[in-house]
């Protein structure tokens, strides 16, 4: 009797585990390659925010702007490589947030490169991560059917 009171407990425990770890985000559905696009993307998106904050470390404006330009709006639009499927499966939220990345970047570097405070470009650096943040808060990938 002891054993089935221990094994119920321990089956509880386990589903109150498994709520928790459930995953509330909106599914967006992507096809595999639209998917590997999406997720190159935001590789580059990473690489690009570990270079500025390295650049900023050491002062060189021109590496900040560098790299903040390679992935601006200017530069990709549309992004090489952008498949002509995914612009009609983006939600305007979805679309805003991406825009903010990119234009971010674009005022990254052109603040870089006129010279002005770091702390600046921190500061957009940080309006950046709040667009990340919330997107990511927000939606997953879930491979189309
Ligand atoms: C418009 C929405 C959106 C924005 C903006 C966004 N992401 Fe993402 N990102 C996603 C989604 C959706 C995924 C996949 C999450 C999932 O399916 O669990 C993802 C995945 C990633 C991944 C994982 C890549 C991999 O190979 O698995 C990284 C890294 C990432 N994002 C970085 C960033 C960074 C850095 C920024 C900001 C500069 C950013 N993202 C902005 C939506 C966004």
């Amino acid at each position: 009797m002891k054993h089935v009171f221990l094994m119920i407990c321990l089956m509880l425990a386990l589903s109150i585990q498994v709520q928790a770890a459930e995953d509330n985000r909106e599914a967006v559905s992507r096809t595999p390659a639209e998917k590997a696009f999406i997720l190159g993307e935001m590789r580059k998106f990473l690489e690009a925010l570990q270079s500025i904050n390295d650049s900023l470390s050491r002062h060189d404006l021109a590496s900040v702007s560098e790299a903040a330009e390679a992935r601006g709006r200017t530069r990709n639009s549309p992004p090489p490589g952008m498949l002509p499927s995914l612009k009609a499966k983006e939600t305007d939220t979805w679309r805003q947030w991406a825009q903010n990345v990119r234009i971010g970047f674009d005022t990254i570097a052109a603040s870089a490169k006129s010279g002005e405070p770091i702390e600046r470009q921190l500061a957009l650096t940080r309006d950046i991560l709040q667009s990340c943040t919330a997107c990511h808060a927000t939606y997953r990938i879930e491979l189309e059917p």
